[in-house]
């Protein structure tokens, strides 16, 4: 996902979808659209009111049909990835949001000048099956990714990462689709990566990096003892067992951690908080850097239990924690007249 807008603030309500508007759209999509979507069901730590629409494009012609219909119509938009770092609020989305994972994925390879695997990566395939495909060949480079629960396009966005690496150490180029309509592949050398974020050049006179899309990326990776590789990644997995919460709904850490000093989950669990719950949402008494959603949470009990959490460790520590998450959508649902 390209936004990395993070912000308590709710968003200005911006429209719905008109009638005509929603047939276009199948149209344009050839029925690879939903309405009324709640988007919980887009997300791992699962709440979230409906948005309007959830496309579906399966190729590049079909998003870029649908990216320029949706400037032409100035219908707002969101990208979604594996929604494993996004929280919708209650009230949903309106405008279109973009589903890569259903149908635009797949990874081809080949080698680099230099004789080194390179992989292409569409923005909708599973990071895992990125990991997966790398360590099954014995090339390396990628296992730091095991167990993060994204999509390609939304790891690069956010600049995924663990404690070994991130994403931006085996990128090549990012390719974008740019609201100009044209497709744009930018070298790892021109795009600002820092910790858990990513900014685009200035492409066209457009400057704003929520303006495209990533659609692919390219990957060079090299060549290892493929038996190392399965022992590296065995372990990986087990130390982030050990570490965080599985099998719950979550959106992983839910904040940043601070540039210096201890790290988020640290400071939480130093103020008492794990255990601590509103509503059905509650911080995992295992690693209290991550939110889960207990029993049928809303968006609202998450939020205010972050603002919780924000506000015992500032507290304590004056020390100010930012989302890590993406936050999104209206707190309260507005009806369609249409
Ligand atoms: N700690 C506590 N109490 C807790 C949790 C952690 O005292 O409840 C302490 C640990 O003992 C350790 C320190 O805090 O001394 C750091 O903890 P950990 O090793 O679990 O790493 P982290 O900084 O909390 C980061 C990333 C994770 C990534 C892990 C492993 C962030 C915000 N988190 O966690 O990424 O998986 O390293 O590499 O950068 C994510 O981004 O969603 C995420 C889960």
């Amino acid at each position: 996902m390209m936004s990395c807008a993070v912000s308590y603030d709710e968003p200005t309500v911006a429209r719905c979808l008109n009638t005509d508007e929603e047939n276009e759209l199948r149209s344009l999509l050839d029925d690879r659209v939903q309405f009324d979507v709640p988007m919980r069901r887009y997300t791992t730590l699962a709440v979230g009111g409906p948005a309007d629409a959830v496309a579906m494009p399966h190729n590049i012609e079909a998003l870029g049909k649908l990216f320029a219909w949706i400037q032409e119509r100035k219908i707002p938009w969101l990208v979604v990835g594996a929604g494993s770092n996004l929280l919708v609020r209650d009230g949903g989305i309106r405008g279109v949001v973009i589903a890569l994972t259903p149908y635009f994925k797949g990874i081809t390879a080949s080698e680099d000048d230099a004789g080194r695997p390179k992989l292409v990566a569409k923005a909708g395939t599973r990071l895992q099956s990125l990991c997966r495909y790398t360590i099954d060949r014995g090339w390396g480079d990628m296992t730091f990714a095991l167990g993060i629960p994204a999509s390609v396009g939304g790891a690069l966005a956010m600049n995924a990462g663990a404690a070994q690496s991130c994403m931006a150490n085996v990128l090549g180029t990012i390719t974008v689709l740019w609201p100009t309509g044209q497709v744009r592949r930018i070298h790892r050398r021109d795009i600002d990566f820092g910790y858990r974020r990513m900014c685009l050049p200035a492409i066209d006179g457009v400057s704003d990096s929520q303006s495209g899309i990533i659609v692919e990326g390219t990957f060079h990776l090299k060549r290892v003892d493929s038996q190392l590789l399965v022992k590296k990644g065995i372990e990986i997995k087990k130390d982030r067992k050990l570490r965080q919460p599985t099998g719950v709904s979550s959106a992983g850490c839910f904040f940043k951690n601070p540039v210096t000093g201890p790290s988020a989950g640290e400071l939480i669990d130093k103020a008492g908080l794990k255990g601590k719950q509103v509503g059905g949402a509650i911080i995992s008494p295992h690693h209290a850097n991550f939110i889960i959603n207990r029993k049928n949470a809303r968006a609202a009990d998450v939020l205010a239990l972050a603002k919780c959490v924000q506000a015992r460790v500032a507290d304590h520590f004056g020390v100010r924690l930012e989302p890590e998450v993406v936050i999104a959508g209206d707190s309260h649902y507005a009806p369609k007249s249409v």
